[in-house]
Order: C-alpha cells, then structure tokens, then sequence
C-alpha cells in the first residue's frame, strides 16, 4: 500500500506528520474505503470542557447528531478487520451510542476506565449530599468484523460480518453448492458438519488452513481460470490480544502539571488500544487529535497515523511532539492470544 491517503500523507513522510488542520468531518470524507486499522476518537464531550470547542451545540440531540456525521465516515474508512473506540462523558455517551450503534459496525464493549488517582479533593461536601462524583470516563469500542453478534448487531441488520460475507459471495461465484464445500470437513462418522453455513451466516470463523482449503476447492472448482477467495486470511479478521483484559480499565490520569493539552489521553491507555487491536504498519486515525498522544505512541509502535486538529495551533503543537518522537529501533509485539504480560500496557486487572 502507498503512503498516499487521497490527497492526504501519512504521517512522517509529509511536513504535516501525519496531522491535518481542519474538520474532522470534512477531512475524513477523503479516506478510502476500509483502510484505517484503528480509530481512536476522542471528541469533545458537549459542555464537560471548559473549553469553546465543547460548547458548539445548542443541546444534546445537535452534538449526538454532530458525532453522527464523523462517526459515518470513520466507519466507512475502517479496514474490515478495523476497530474504534470513542471516548465519552458517562452522561452523554448513551445519546452517542445510539447514533453510532446504527452504523456498519458492532458494539464490543462500553468500556469504563475507572481514574485510579482520581481526587476527591474536586467534590466539595454539598454536592457530596446529592450526587456521587465521577471518578471514571466510558469508551464504546466498535468492531467491523465480529464473530458472534452482539446484542447491537442483532438491531442493526447493516453490521457487517467481512468474512462471512466474503464466504458466501465467493463461493456462489464459484457457483460452487454448499454441501461440496461442506464434505471438505466432514465430522468423525464421515457426514459433512454444518461449519461452512456458520462460517458464512458468521457465527464462528474458520481457520487458517480451512480457509485455504476452501480457496484451493473454489480455485479448482469453480469457473475455469477464475481466482476465488484473494483476500488474505489475516485481513478479514480482528487481531484482537491481551485476553486479560475485561471491559473495566483501571489506570491514572495525567496529572494537570504534566498535560499537554486539557483533555491529554493517558500513554498507557492509548498503547493499550493500539498493541490489542492492531498490528505494526496498520493505520492509525485520530479525528481529534488535541496533544497527538496516539500519533506519537503510533509512531513508537511502529503503525502508521493519520490525524485530523481542527485548531491550528493545536495542531502545530502536535506536529511538534511527534516531530520529536524518536521511534524505538525495536517494538516487541504480543503473539495472537498472549496476555501482553511483557508488554507495557499499562496497569494489570
Ligand atoms: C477531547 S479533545 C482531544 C484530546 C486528545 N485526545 C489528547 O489526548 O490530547 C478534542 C479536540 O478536538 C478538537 N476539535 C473540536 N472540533 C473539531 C472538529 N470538528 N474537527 C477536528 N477537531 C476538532 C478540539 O480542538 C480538541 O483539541
């Protein structure tokens, strides 16, 4: 693949570094169909910010709806394998989630990262007597390509399956009948098991050499001459590493001396997100990029970043840091399944 991203560079390989002044919404629009890895979107939050940028909208409904337009093209660019958390406020990310559960994706998880330095300092007595004050944020984390439907998959008919989907249309082009590809994988009293209608309705995923069993049956069966099954294995389905990890992250927030912009994502969080879904030389996007924390740990990684800063001087300032990242000439990747005990991903469970 080219480092080309319609008229756009990826980051280093441009005087941008990767980062683009302008609206996330209108920026996005030029990203090719599924091609981004991983998006990490931290938006504003709408009236949590003491910030102007976080108070553009008349009420709840105009944000959710503002998340809307950018979360279309974010799910639109998302390679199939690709995933996407969003950040939130706890009051909200409901309105949120219900625009971006329409898309064509499906909701993982909606993850609560629990702030473990969080101070009780901010809550005064009174509002004590009233509420309980916030000590965590939620991230929705969305995934194109999901082996079991979720319950929001079940709702939204478009949520897209890359590989089931590829299954059937290939082997119909082939116009190859089911029960041939079926006694491909015949049970242990020698009858064809049911796995190739669950491969392509989606309900589990086959394996690599199955797969490539399939590829060579089609190739061999199908029309004369006619390559069937050319996408690779590995790009229909999630990586998905660190097992340990449940829908509860416990970490720290950057504390205020050492932000570098007022909504700065901690470094554990954010490699956390990359090391767990993607793999060296996949894409990052960060629509909101405020500091470039995930272009900069992007670029330690060893991925590629895209990002879009719709101040200019923000986005200056985050050229700058990832200009000054110097990318280390090692990155020790997890193996598929491993529990990233040797990888620094911040705080353990
Ligand atoms: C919550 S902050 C992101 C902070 C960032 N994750 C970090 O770790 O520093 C949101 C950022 O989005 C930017 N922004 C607001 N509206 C935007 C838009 N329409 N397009 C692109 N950026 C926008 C703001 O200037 C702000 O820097």
């Amino acid at each position: 693949m080219t480092d080309r991203l319609g008229p756009y560079l990826l980051g280093p390989n441009d005087e941008n570094q990767g980062i683009y002044t302008g609206d996330a919404r209108e920026l996005a629009r030029a990203i090719p169909d599924e091609n981004v890895g991983l998006c990490i979107a931290d938006p504003p939050y709408f009236r949590v910010a003491d910030e102007v940028w976080d108070r553009q909208w008349k009420d709840i409904d105009e944000y959710a709806n503002w998340c809307l337009e950018w979360g279309q093209e974010v799910a639109r660019g998302l390679a199939a394998n690709g995933s996407c958390f969003v950040f939130g406020d706890e009051k909200n990310i409901a309105y949120v989630q219900t625009k971006l559960d329409t898309l064509a994706w499906g909701l993982l998880n909606s993850i609560v990262w629990v702030k473990t330095n969080y101070t009780m300092l901010k809550a005064s007595p009174e509002a004590m007597r009233s509420f309980r004050p916030q000590a965590e944020e939620r991230i929705l984390f969305y995934g194109r390509d999901i082996s079991f439907p979720s319950f929001s998959e079940v709702r939204n008919p478009k949520a897209a399956q890359p590989m089931a989907q590829y299954l059937r249309s290939e082997r119909k082009r082939a116009k190859v009948p089911m029960r041939e590809v079926a006694a491909l994988f015949p049970s242990k009293t020698g009858n064809p098991t049911g796995c190739i209608s669950n491969w392509e309705l989606g309900y589990n995923f086959p394996l690599p050499d199955q797969y490539a069993a399939i590829r060579e049956y089609l190739n061999s069966h199908g029309q004369n001459g006619t390559k069937y099954l050319r996408r690779e294995y590995e790009d229909l389905r999630r990586p998905f590493f660190g097992g340990r990890y449940t829908d509860v992250w416990e970490g720290p927030l950057i504390s205020a001396s050492h932000k570098e912009h007022s909504c700065h994502k901690p470094e554990w969080i954010i490699r956390r997100m990359i090391l767990t879904t993607t793999r060296p030389g996949d894409i990052i996007l960060e629509p909101f990029a405020g500091s470039g924390e995930v272009c900069k740990q992007a670029r330690l990684l060893g991925r590629r970043w895209l990002a879009f800063e719709i101040d200019p001087d923000t986005a200056e300032q985050a050229r700058e840091r990832v200009r000054n990242t110097q990318p280390p000439l090692f990155v020790m990747e997890p193996e598929q399944g491993t529990e990233l005990v040797s990888i620094d991903t911040g705080p353990m469970p």
